[in-house]
């Protein structure tokens, strides 16, 4: 903390700091080059002044030496001392000194005194002087003494440096304090110009340049009088201002890549597709889902994974395909996958599009198209359902005519071999013949039954009735009818609601159904379990069943047939309900033709499961009643055949073949028949004729139809008794006719015994 570093100095400081270091070392080097040339010249002229005095003293001591007159020599030396000479010898040619101590050493120099004063006066010159040049700075000159060209002694002379060093320091003190104010003036003025011309325009730019880092992109240089650096501010300056209007620009376009991923992120969130994108080889390198629900797998699972090794082998062909195709156009839609999911099956629409040109990658769209395959397939089963219900309703129109027109031929030759039976010889062979046409048309009106109950019109009178009652009823025709190794299992519900019904048609459902099982048993041992019951209903329940529009919900009682048969594949099962559709070798296929006419005209519905092999489970449900059964119903009273009548019995009917026999058979039972072709005509007739004890009314005439013309007696004679006859009548009509208009009806084609047995019903005295 606090540490002096020279990083930390100003530019203008540091500048100056070098330049006047750099000037001073200039400096000092001047002085040291003048110092040296100077002790130089001082050490010359100080040599130049000793080999002088040596060369005078070698001059006048020739005589002196040659006699080796000490004393003289002595005398010498002495004279000639000044301040810078400290000593000066006379030497033999051996070198032996030949001067004394006392006058060789320039004793008038105060400084030698403590050296000299450590000797004694006798100690040898040489001595002394070699430990004096150890103390003292020592210039020693010497001069040979000649004498006639040969050597006969040297003078050597010691010289002082004292004075030239004394000399030296005062001038180097006096230069160097020049220097060092020369050095600092000068960089003084150099710093202060360079202050001026450059540093202050430096630390402007910058300061404003720490500014701009700031944030501060106002902050501009201002100008300077040179023209470089005014080039620099200029250029700064310019360069300052694309910084702010790049920097603002930036600004913006951050501000809108942020707005856009903000957008992106609030539609991805507001999406309920999966997103996916993955690199060209179908690696999954980012996902976003709202619902994570929809995720096949958790993500770690799946990402940086190929879509192949996580989707199952299906799926992912689906998928890469989809991607292949986009690679090749640059988009893909309506690539159709399912999964298993943990919350059942899902099925997924994929929208690829490529990424890039050549491809680097693809996002993926996935949507839940679960719900709409669901309506798409709930449709596709409706307007099947249409379909086929269309189909049945053309083919019951075509087997309700024909069957209709049939039952008043066969009416003709039942009735006409009735009655011929009845008046022909007992012992004539024609019985037999008139037997079989009895048998026969018997058999034919069965069918004209089975293709009536088929085409939904043959239910005729309705009432309430009890399933339970009828079944027990039917238990002999029921034994007898079935294969001898059927096991027959009945298990009837008690407290078992009333329905609405047709006893015939009820009864003719459980034969055409008991007898399936029994055929579908065939030889072999097996069981039929009949079962009844009553279920509430409600829709969904009703919309997996066979037949189920206009279905209300609600209570319904069921008759279930099961066997232990053959069962049935897939195909029969489907075609089961086809008119003329059968797999065996005497069938006639219309058995359950006849039952789903039936159960619809009842406004049931049927559920049939069957299982190859195993056997058929046939499940018919019928809405129930609003009675509940009597338990304490009067036994039915036994038939009395061989009652006749008497009196007029209006006979109404288009059909000349039924005029001609119900007329006969009036005429057997002792009536005396008056035929009618059409309503109007009968009205004729019926005002025209007193004392008409019944008539019996066709249903379906051209002009005026039996209900018109029922209306039409009724207003002549409110007490007419009539008898509605029909091959088939629309179900509304009849639920019109079952109350207290009518006295009775009359199935066509009827028998003679039937006939016997409804006018007896409706007469007033029996
Ligand atoms: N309980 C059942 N077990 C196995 N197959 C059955 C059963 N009920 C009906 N089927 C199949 O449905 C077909 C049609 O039956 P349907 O009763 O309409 O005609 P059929 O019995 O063949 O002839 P028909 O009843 O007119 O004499 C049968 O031929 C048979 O293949
Ligand atoms: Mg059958």
């Amino acid at each position: 903390m606090g540490r002096w570093q020279i990083k930390n100095l100003s530019l203008q400081r540091r500048f100056f700091l070098l330049s006047f270091s750099i000037i001073l070392i200039f400096s000092v080097a001047v002085t040291a080059t003048l110092f040296v040339a100077q002790k130089n010249k001082l050490e010359q002229s100080l040599l130049n002044k000793g080999t002088g005095f040596a060369r005078y003293v070698s001059s006048v001591c020739t005589d002196a030496l040659i006699l080796k007159d000490t004393l003289q020599l002595d005398a010498l030396v002495a004279v000639v001392h000044d301040d810078e000479i400290i000593y000066t010898v006379i030497e033999d040619e051996q070198g032996n000194a030949l001067t004394t101590t006392v006058a060789s050493l320039n004793s008038s120099q105060a400084k030698l005194k403590p050296y000299l004063d450590q000797f004694p006066p006798d100690a040898p010159v040489g001595t002394v002087i070699k430990a004096l040049k150890k103390e003292l700075d020592v210039l020693e000159v010497s001069q040979r003494i000649m004498v006639d060209s040969s050597v006969q002694g040297t003078v050597r002379v010691g010289l002082s440096e004292h004075n030239i060093r004394t000399q030296l320091l005062r001038q180097t003190a006096i230069v160097l304090v020049g220097m060092f104010f020369m050095s600092l003036t000068l960089a003084i003025t150099l710093n202060f110009a360079a202050n001026r011309l450059v540093l202050r325009p430096v630390s402007e730019l910058a300061r404003v340049a720490d500014q701009l880092t700031a944030g501060n992109m106002a902050a501009r240089v201002t100008s300077t009088s040179v023209a470089e650096i005014e080039t620099v501010c200029r250029s700064f300056n310019v360069m300052a201002e694309r910084l702010e209007r790049d920097i603002g620009e930036l600004k913006q376009a951050e501000a809108s890549v942020r707005l856009a991923q903000e957008s992106q992120e609030a539609i991805l969130n507001s999406m309920p597709d999966l997103m996916f994108r993955t690199d060209r080889d179908g690696v999954i390198v980012e996902f976003h889902s709202s619902q994570m629900s929809l995720l096949y797998l958790p993500p770690e699972q799946f990402m940086g994974k190929k879509i192949a090794e996580v989707l199952p082998e299906e799926a992912a062909r689906v998928v890469m395909e989809a991607l292949a195709e986009a690679e090749k156009t640059g988009t893909h839609r309506g690539a159709v996958y399912s999964l298993a999911m943990p919350q059942g099956e899902m099925w997924f629409e994929l929208a690829v599009t490529a990424m890039g040109q050549p491809c680097t990658g693809f996002i993926l769209l996935v949507r839940d198209i679960t719900q709409r395959k669901e309506l798409e397939e709930e449709q596709q089963r409706f307007e099947k359902q249409l379909l086929h219900a269309q189909k049945l309703e053309s083919l019951g129109v075509l087997a309700g005519g024909i069957a209709h027109d049939f039952n008043n031929i066969l009416m003709a030759i039942m009735g006409n071999a009735e009655l011929a039976l009845m008046r022909i010889n007992k012992e004539s062979p024609a019985i037999g013949n008139l037997r079989s046409i009895e048998q026969a048309s018997a058999r034919a009106a069965d069918l004209a039954a089975q293709m009536l109950a088929y085409s939904g019109k043959g239910k005729f009178i309705v009432e309430s009735l009890d399933l339970n009652r009828l079944l027990q009823e039917m238990l002999h025709m029921l034994d007898v009818s079935i294969s001898k190794k059927a096991h027959l299992n009945f298990d009837l519900a008690a407290a078992l609601p009333l329905i609405e019904g047709d006893a015939t048609q009820i009864r003719q459902v459980v034969m055409n159904l008991v007898i399936n099982a029994s055929e579908a048993l065939g030889e072999r041992d097996g069981t039929i379990s009949i079962k009844t019951g009553s279920m509430e209903c409600d829709r969904s329940y009703l919309n997996n069943v066979w037949q189920n529009e206009e279905l209300a919900e609600g209570r319904y009682v069921y008759l279930e047939i099961a066997d232990t048969g053959c069962g049935m594949d897939k195909d029969t099962l489907a075609r089961m309900f086809a008119p003329f559709f059968t797999t065996k070798f005497t069938g006639r296929g219309l058995g359950m033709a006849a039952v789903l006419g039936i159960i619809r005209g009842h406004n049931g519905t049927l559920v049939v499961d069957s299982e190859p092999g195993i056997g058929t489970t046939i499940k018919i449900l019928i809405p129930a009643g609003q009675q509940q059964p009597d338990v304490h119903q009067p036994p039915a009273q036994p038939e009395r055949e061989y009652w006749e009548g008497a009196g007029y019995v209006l006979l109404v009917d288009d059909e000349e073949t039924v005029r001609n026999i119900g007329a006969e058979m009036l005429r057997e039972l002792g009536f005396s028949p008056i035929s009618a072709s059409e309503g109007g005509e009968a009205l004729e007739l019926y005002k025209s004729v007193p004392g008409i004890r019944f008539v019996i009314l066709d249903l379906t005439m051209p002009h005026m139809d039996g209900d018109q013309c029922l209306g039409e007696l009724k207003k002549i004679d409110p007490q007419v008794r009539v008898v509605m006859s029909s091959g088939y009548s629309e179900v509304e009509l009849q639920r019109k006719f079952s109350g207290q208009h009518v006295a009775g009806f009359i199935q066509k084609p009827y028998t003679l015994s039937a006939l016997r047995k409804v006018l007896r019903d409706v007469s007033p005295d029996t």
